[in-house]
């Protein structure tokens, strides 16, 4: 079989964010403000601090107000939920993002239930969750939009077809289940009990792995022509980035596949500049799709 066609994320989320950014020209043009994004780092975690560092620029770049707050690991709970407090009655603030994970010591469920779910941009609040799954308009967490969004654009048919989602995190492998069931697939979401896991690999035609170790899935347990997205940003001993995809044995058998990195990595961050600017032109009582052109692929589920 000749080699898997590559899924571009870096393109794809620069064409996001140019997206994103003429809807903020828009909603100003119209007289409102420029969305406003907060981001909250608690604690010196190397990794959440690039992420962080990465968010605050590209927000920047699409015309965003932008406040990050870093806060020392040792923050006390209420300190850190007045602090959302704060942010959730700022009418100048429309997305509020807490990079996740938490230091040891603070309740990551208490601080994302303390989030207003309307500024919610992580899509993690009990109201967004209800929304994904009962197909109503809520915010959709960004890794699993930005998963859909690379295989719709690369002309995935997701009617009808086997999908296996390797992980169930709320942030990834649970919303994934069910955006990929709102577009009719048939889900499975598999795990760390689930038995012959490269049994059910095999099977899938779109195939996701998102559960943090290193090449887990070889090329052995990928259908031929399968549609392959690689969640996974594993930093090996020796200083290489790999996906949870063994990419070079992948690469053999699978129709198109995203490389790590590059792949689903730069979606995530143009997903959450989508979600701001959803949730300022709520605010603003502007039609989101006059802002949001890609808001035309969000299906209900039925
Ligand atoms: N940590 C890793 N990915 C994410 C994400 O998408 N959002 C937040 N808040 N934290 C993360």
């Amino acid at each position: 079989m000749s080699p898997a066609r590559l899924i571009d994320g870096k393109l794809a989320a620069a064409e996001f964010r140019a997206l994103v950014k003429s809807g903020v020209g828009e909603l100003v043009a119209r007289g409102h403000a420029a969305p406003g994004l907060a981001v909250v780092l608690v604690g010196d975690d190397p990794a959440s601090q690039v992420y962080v560092k990465n968010k605050d620029k590209a927000a920047h770049e699409v015309g965003f107000h932008v406040r990050t707050l870093r806060m020392a690991a040792a923050t006390p709970q209420r300190e850190l939920l007045a602090v959302l407090d704060e942010l959730n009655r700022d009418a100048s603030v429309h997305g509020i993002l807490v990079q996740l994970p938490l230091p040891r010591g603070l309740d990551e469920g208490a601080v994302v239930a303390a989030l207003d779910p309307a500024k919610d941009v992580d899509g993690l609040s009990a109201r967004s969750v209800a929304a994904l799954w009962m197909g109503a308009s809520g915010l959709v967490p960004c890794t699993p939009q930005g998963c859909i969004h690379l295989l719709e654009r690369v002309g995935v048919k997701l009617e009808g077809a086997r999908a296996v989602v390797i992980g169930r995190s709320q942030l990834v492998g649970k919303p994934l289940a069910a955006l990929l069931l709102a577009r009719h697939a048939t889900v499975t979401i598999a795990h760390s009990r689930t038995q012959d896991l490269a049994a059910v690999c095999r099977e899938a035609d779109v195939l996701v792995a998102a559960v943090g170790k290193p090449e887990l899935v070889r090329g052995a347990w990928i259908k031929p022509g399968a549609a392959v997205i690689d969640v996974g940003i594993n930093r090996l001993a020796d200083g290489r980035l790999v996906g949870d995809v063994a990419f070079a044995e992948a690469l053999e058998v699978a129709g198109c596949i995203t490389p790590v990195p590059g792949g689903v990595g730069p979606m995530t961050i143009a997903m959450l500049l989508g979600n701001t600017l959803l949730s300022a032109a709520r605010r603003a009582a502007v039609p989101e799709r006059e802002l949001a052109p890609w808001r035309g692929e969000q299906p209900a589920v039925r």
